[in-house]
């Protein structure tokens, strides 16, 4: 209900000016520490994807490096497999990489086609969407390699700068939303 999703909320801990301003980091370590907290994310994650108008899919992929925090226990929750999708240089040749533009400076992730099924139907996860750079990056990755993205799913949604706008045309399901602009 609403007061577990405020719960759940206030372990997510704002750091305003870091790294640097005006981005205010969202640190999720405090949730992950508490074990009734990161069930219950993993559990709203899961939901998502079950029952008649449920997200059907066949595997879960992460983003490097909180992605891998919340998707690799969901992967498990709904008994499918996990993709990692790393940083560059984390992988072995060969891969495919997409880069992608952060809010100061840039980036990028890889994975290597054949990793994923011919087809399959994946569920992106990260824990924050900000500018959606990286989520955008990811399901274009996904979608080079052979995947399907299904939908994207966020534990929390910074609204105002624009994430939902970049993934326009995918399904964009988050647990939590803040407003940046009146955050910072
Ligand atoms: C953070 C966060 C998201 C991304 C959101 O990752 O975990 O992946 O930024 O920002 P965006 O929507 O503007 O792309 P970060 O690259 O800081 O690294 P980490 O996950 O490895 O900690
Ligand atoms: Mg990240």
């Amino acid at each position: 209900g609403p007061d577990r999703a405020t719960e759940i909320r206030a372990l997510i801990r704002d750091v305003p000016g870091y790294p640097h301003d005006p981005i205010v980091f969202r640190d999720i370590t405090p949730l992950l520490a508490d074990g009734a907290a990161l069930r219950d994310v993993v559990e709203a994650f899961a939901r998502l994807c079950e029952g008649d108008d449920g997200h059907a899919i066949d595997i879960v992929a992460g983003m490097e490096a909180r992605g891998f925090l919340l998707g690799a226990p969901l992967a498990t929750r709904l008994g499918v497999g996990f993709v990692p999708l790393r940083k560059a240089g984390k992988l072995p040749p060969p891969v495919e990489r997409v880069d992608y533009d952060l809010e100061y400076g840039s980036a990028a992730i890889e994975l290597r086609t054949g990793t994923l099924p011919q087809g399959a139907r994946v569920l992106l996860v990260d824990d924050v969407l900000a500018t959606g750079g990286t989520a955008a990056a990811a399901a274009e990755l996904v979608e080079r390699c052979d995947g399907k993205v299904v939908a994207t799913a966020f534990l929390l949604e910074l609204d105002g700068l624009g994430g939902r706008e970049r993934l326009s045309g995918r399904v964009v399901e988050t647990l939590l939303r803040v407003d940046e602009r009146a955050s910072s």
